[in-house]
């Protein structure tokens, strides 16, 4: 799997973030079984809890186009015209990753840059999750 390019994508992806409340900029870049690859930035508001954090943009996109199975996601953050920190996902976006994944395949990179990240499993961030199996 192209971590470089799932890196690239999510770098790309931060550039459209909309964040003038916590100027904390965050790209994602999911990538589904397929082999395609979905963005998404963070998008705030002025009603601060109506912010969508980048991962789960990038999920909702990729399921609005009726793809609902993922197998990696890279995400990008940091303040603006700072340098980028590992940011990690939320618990919230944790969570929705784990509806649509095996959680102990899917690939969780939390990139500085294309060389410098770390990676993890989501069941490594989110383990013992609740998911479909059990609220079906
Ligand atoms: N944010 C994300 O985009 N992803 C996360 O997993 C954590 C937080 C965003 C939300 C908000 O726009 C900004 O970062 C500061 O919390």
């Amino acid at each position: 799997m192209e971590e470089k390019e799932l890196i690239r994508a999510a770098m790309e992806a931060r550039k459209k973030a909309y964040a003038p409340y916590s100027d904390f900029m965050v790209g994602a870049a999911l990538m589904t079984d397929s082999g395609k690859i979905y963005q998404g930035c963070n998008i705030e508001n002025a009603s601060y809890g109506a912010t969508n954090c980048a991962e789960r943009t990038a999920v909702f996109c990729a399921v609005s186009e009726g793809e609902i199975r993922f197998k990696a996601i890279a995400i990008i953050g940091g303040m603006r015209n700072k340098e980028l920190t590992y940011a990690f996902p939320c618990g919230i976006c944790r969570q929705v990753l784990r509806e649509f994944c095996e959680p102990d395949q899917m690939l969780v990179i939390v990139a500085r840059s294309e060389t410098d990240y770390k990676k993890m499993k989501l069941s490594e961030l989110l383990p013992e999750s609740f998911g479909p199996d059990f609220a079906g």
